[in-house]
């Protein structure tokens, strides 16, 4: 039986946010929002840690009181200048604890509200898939590519389109070699570089709320999506 892992790569600088705090560190509900991530993974019964990628020499980490999940993740201190390379580092880092079938589920520190029916979902729908997937959303706006001012060039038809959210779900053996190959810099995630490999990742329908917090703006709507969660769950 092949062994579930979770990895959250929470090694960026949260730029557009403006403000001096990673946003992995902000506090939603009392919490930071990497602790609800956290605690959004260890809900599913199949994943029983969870490795999380910092940037080297990151203050932060240890002061967070992680209650009944302590024993439950490992600190990784091999972040790199991009998302994919601490994705990428944070797996060669951890190889002798997993194996090539393994099931590696990667999910970003900034999607605090992740719901478990999305997160059941995605596991129940890949476990026996040969190349893995993602959760996302279907486009539902009309879509207009614009000129260089603000002007529409274009309506793009939506049909087929989808928004990528996380978790992403690839064999560890599969996403390793994706991201060796990949170029880290423009890759800004693990399905692009599975896609690259010429395999086809699987879509499973994600969950509106599961938002990731770019803006300040986002901390409130997802404050809501929490408790919204809190009263379905
Ligand atoms: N991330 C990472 N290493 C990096 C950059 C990003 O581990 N060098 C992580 C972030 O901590 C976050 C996830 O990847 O959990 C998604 O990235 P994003 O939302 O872009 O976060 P930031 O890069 O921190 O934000 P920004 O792009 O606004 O600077
Ligand atoms: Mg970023």
């Amino acid at each position: 039986m092949p062994k579930y892992h979770a990895l959250i790569p929470a090694a960026g600088s949260g730029s557009r946010m403006s403000g001096e705090m990673p946003k992995q560190y902000l506090m939603l509900h009392d919490r930071p929002l990497l602790y609800h991530a956290v605690e959004r993974l260890l809900s599913h019964p199949q994943i029983g840690h969870v490795l999380i990628v910092l940037a080297p020499g990151d203050q932060r980490f240890t002061v967070i009181d992680w209650g009944p999940y302590s024993q439950r993740i490992a600190p990784l201190y091999c972040g790199g200048a991009t998302r994919a390379a601490s994705v990428f580092n944070g797996l060669l880092v951890a190889s002798d604890a997993i194996d090539a079938d393994d099931w590696v589920m990667v999910h970003d520190a900034a999607r605090p509200c992740l719901a478990a029916a999305a997160l059941a979902r995605l596991v129940e729908t890949l476990q026996d898939d040969e190349t893995g997937g993602l959760l996302a959303m279907p486009v539902v706006d009309t879509l207009k590519r614009a000129d260089s001012g603000e002007r529409v060039t274009e309506t793009v038809p939506r049909d087929a389109l989808w928004r990528a959210q996380t978790p992403q779900m690839f064999r560890y053996g599969v996403l390793l070699e994706a991201l060796r190959n990949a170029d880290l810099r423009h890759t800004t995630d693990e399905a692009h570089a599975v896609e690259r490999l010429g395999l086809k990742p699987r879509l499973v329908l994600g969950d509106e709320r599961n938002l990731k917090v770019t803006y300040p703006e986002d901390l409130r709507l997802a404050e809501l999506m929490l408790e919204s969660l809190g009263k379905q769950e």
